[in-house]
C-alpha cells in the first residue's frame, strides 16, 4: 500500500531527497495528484508560478520535474524568499489575496500554464488568487489548489468577506461546467451532429475552457481547455 505510485518520478524525487537543495515538506499522497495534473507539461516551454515559496525548495523540484525549458515563478509574502528565484524567473513578493499585486504579476510574467497555490490556505487568499489568476491562464493548463482542508478547519481559514470558501468557489465552476448539458430539454439539440446545428444559446468562457473539476483530499484540481458542446449518440 503506497500514499503515491512508487514509480512516480516526482514521489521518487521527494522520498529520496536531496542533500544539496533545501527541504520540503508534502502529504505523500499529493505526488499522484501532481503527477496526472502536471505530466503533459514536462519537457515543454511552460510558465508555471507556485504560490508559497518558503525555503525555495518545491520550486527547484518542479524545475526538476518539467525540465529546463520550463520557467517556474513563485510568489510569496515573506521577502527573505525572493533569493529561492531560479534562473529565467523570480519570486513576486506580496500578498496573494491582492488582486492588483496578482494582476502586475501576470503581466511581468505572462499566462501561466501552471498555477500551484500553496500559500497562506486561508478562504480569501484562496478565492481572490483563483478569481484573477485562473482567467488568465493559457491553454491547456492546470490550476491545483492544496491544502484545501483548511476550508474545514474554519477559525482564521474562514476569513473571506461573503463566507465563502474555496468549496464554494469550485462547486460554482463545476456548475458552470453544465451550462450546455444542464439546460432543461438540452437532449434534443445536443443529439444532432454538431456540423447540422444552427447556433445555439451562448455559453461562458468558464463553461468553454474548463475541462474538469476535481476533488481529492486536500485538493482541487481544475483543468483549463477548450471544449466544444457536447454531442450524444445512439451506435
Ligand atoms: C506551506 S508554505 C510553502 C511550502 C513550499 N511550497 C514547499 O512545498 O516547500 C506556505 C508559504 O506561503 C506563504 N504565505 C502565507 N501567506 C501568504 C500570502 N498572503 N501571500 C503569499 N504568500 C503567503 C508563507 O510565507 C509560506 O512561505
Amino acid at each position: 500500500m503506497h500514499h503515491s505510485a512508487p514509480d512516480n518520478p516526482l514521489y521518487l524525487r521527494f522520498l529520496q531527497g536531496r542533500q544539496d537543495q533545501p527541504p520540503i515538506h508534502k502529504w505523500h499522497h499529493y505526488f499522484e495528484v501532481y503527477h496526472q495534473a502536471f505530466a503533459p507539461f514536462r519537457g515543454r516551454p511552460v510558465t508555471m508560478l507556485e504560490i508559497g515559496v518558503q525555503r525555495g525548495g518545491s520550486l527547484r523540484m518542479w524545475q526538476d520535474y518539467l525540465g529546463p525549458q520550463a520557467r517556474i515563478f513563485g510568489m510569496d509574502i515573506d521577502p527573505a524568499t525572493e533569493a529561492h528565484g531560479l534562473p529565467g524567473a523570480k519570486v513576486f513578493v506580496g500578498d496573494q489575496a491582492d488582486p492588483d499585486f496578482l494582476r502586475a504579476a501576470l503581466a511581468e510574467m505572462g499566462p501561466p500554464d501552471i498555477v500551484l497555490d500553496d500559500g497562506g490556505h486561508t478562504a480569501r487568499q484562496q478565492i481572490n488568487t483563483f478569481d484573477v489568476l485562473y482567467p488568465a491562464m493559457r491553454l491547456p493548463g492546470a490550476y491545483l489548489i492544496e491544502d484545501t482542508h483548511t476550508a474545514f478547519w474554519g477559525g482564521p481559514f474562514a476569513d473571506d468577506p461573503q463566507g465563502r470558501s474555496i468549496y464554494d468557489v469550485a462547486f460554482g465552476v463545476c456548475q458552470r461546467l453544465h451550462e450546455w448539458t444542464g439546460r432543461v430539454g438540452s437532449m434534443d439539440r445536443l443529439g444532432i451532429p454538431p456540423a447540422e446545428r444552427g447556433p445555439g444559446d451562448a455559453v461562458s468562457e468558464l463553461c468553454r475552457t474548463t475541462e474538469s473539476v476535481s476533488f481529492f483530499d486536500s485538493m482541487i484540481l481544475f483543468r483549463r481547455g477548450e471544449r466544444a458542446e457536447p454531442w450524444h449518440e445512439v451506435r
